[in-house]
């Protein structure tokens, strides 16, 4: 029996699909904890490319049971269409009898979109998340467990439409929702995923008491946390491992493992500080070798070196036990790399992240250089890591710059390496054994 969280520990958008899917294949369960269909979550097994927003990235793995967590926000509709791509890919129905909504769950509604599309200030992901976190703290949100109770309750409804209309007239979106349309759309929600609502927080704890695997699925990343990250430019959430056992309805103390996905370099996408941030060729260089465009909205990826302020901030949030280092295979071909060791910001200089917003705009990074290490294609890297997982190489199989580079991030953060992704396919992995 094991639980195991997988974690961003940056910006998000760091590889965490791509290993929930590798370690899926010895999870009995793959729950997500928090945030909705802002995470963009991508694997890639052979030709075959999968996204996905609000299903686990386990679904890839047939033996693997689903959770959609507590702590989540759902968008409805768009479960529904990743449902229906699913099946139409696949032939399978998931729903039928291994996915599951938990009950608390909150639900996302035409009006958090409509109120979530007025943002210019975050570079928000426009899908309602903060709106619909927004009404959960304030104690007027919808979740799943509601639904069967309120769709005849015409009181309810016509509170809440004209709550939603008052919100909607004061910022002036000239759309409004009828009350016949909520009921219609509290109807479908209640006829579409009725039979999967359940009590999930007791199935994993009985799955754990079975002794039986489990992963929870973190979204987003350290930096993007509603406490930890660089406020206000994160989303909603709390991103980390303190949320994701609460996130699920089960408790702390089943953690066993916490992996923190470590893209080898920085990128960010939306507003916000980031100190490291390249607006140069090798930026540039970095965005098109890595296709750092985002998997939920397509927007460019903002990049940037490695900032080990950022990962020492994340370690200490969030204690990894170990860490899984991502997209080395992009940094290949560079001859130089730079890793951020501290900020000079206002004439002080910073080792640990400083929670003002100021400080990190103004902060200059202080970086240590290191040699680069020779680029290799695709399928070169791929054939890497294979010939390395076979013959147990591990670290070894790395060409002795790279070596380094990942040496060398181990011994800044006292946390050893999980393993080393050389290529977005779910076979380009180097595991450290
Ligand atoms: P997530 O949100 O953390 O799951 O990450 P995304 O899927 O949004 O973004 C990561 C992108 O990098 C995806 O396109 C992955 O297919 C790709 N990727 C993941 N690991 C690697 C790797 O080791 N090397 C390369 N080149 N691409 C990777
Ligand atoms: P995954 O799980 C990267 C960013 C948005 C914006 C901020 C707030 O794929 O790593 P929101 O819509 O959540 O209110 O937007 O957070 N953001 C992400 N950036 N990866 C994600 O998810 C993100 N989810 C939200 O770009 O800056
Ligand atoms: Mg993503």
């Amino acid at each position: 029996m094991s639980t195991t969280v997988i974690l961003g520990a940056q910006w998000g958008d760091e590889g965490k699909g791509k290993l929930v899917d590798v370690l899926a294949g010895n999870s009995d369960w793959v729950a997500r904890f928090q945030g909705g269909n802002n995470a963009g979550h991508t694997v890639v097994i052979g030709e075959r490319t999968i996204k996905l927003h609000l299903l686990p990235s386990g679904i890839t793995r047939e033996s693997c049971q689903l959770i959609l967590g507590d702590g989540m926000v759902i968008d409805p509709w768009v479960l529904d269409q990743e449902l229906e791509r699913w099946k139409d890919e696949t032939g399978e129905v998931p729903d039928k009898n291994r996915l599951f909504i938990s009950d608390r769950a909150h639900i996302i509604l035409k009006f958090h979109r409509l109120v979530d599309g007025l943002d210019k200030k975050i570079g928000t992901t426009g899908r309602g998340i903060g709106p619909t976190y927004s009404d959960k703290i304030n104690r007027v949100g919808l979740r799943f467990a509601d639904i069967k109770h309120i769709i005849n309750d015409n009181d309810w409804i016509s509170e809440m439409t004209s709550l939603y209309n008052r919100i909607l007239k004061s910022l002036d979106i000239d759309q409004m929702i009828s009350e016949l349309e909520l009921k219609k759309d509290l109807e479908w929600i209640h006829n579409r995923f009725g039979h999967t609502i359940k009590n999930t927080g007791l199935m994993l704890d009985n799955a754990l008491k079975m002794k039986q695997n489990v992963l929870l699925e973190g979204a987003q990343g350290c930096l993007l946390d509603i406490d930890q990250g660089t406020y206000p430019y994160v989303t909603s959430s709390v991103t980390s491992r303190a949320n994701a056992t609460h996130g699920v309805g089960i408790h702390p103390g089943h953690i066993e493992d916490v992996i923190g996905i470590v893209k080898a370099y920085t990128t960010r996408v939306g507003h916000g500080p980031f100190p490291c941030e390249l607006k140069d060729d090798v930026g540039d260089y970095l965005t098109e070798k890595g296709h750092e465009f985002g998997t939920t909205t397509g927007r460019r990826r903002r990049c940037g070196w490695l900032d080990i302020v950022v990962l020492k901030h994340s370690h200490r949030v969030n204690g990894f036990t170990s860490l899984a280092i991502t997209k080395l295979d992009v940094l290949g071909g560079l001859e130089t790399l730079k890793v951020c060791v501290g900020y000079k910001a206002n004439g002080v200089e910073y080792h640990n992240l400083p929670a003002s917003i100021t400080d990190l705009e103004n902060a200059e990074p202080i970086y240590v250089e290191m040699p680069g290490f020779p680029g290799l294609s695709d399928q070169e890297w791929l054939d890497l890591a294979r010939k390395a997982n076979k013959e147990k190489a591990g670290l070894s199989a790395l060409p002795i710059n790279a070596q380094k580079y990942i040496q060398q991030i181990e011994k800044m953060l006292g946390v050893p390496i999980h393993s080393i992704g050389v290529g977005p396919d779910r076979d380009a992995t180097i595991h450290i054994f």
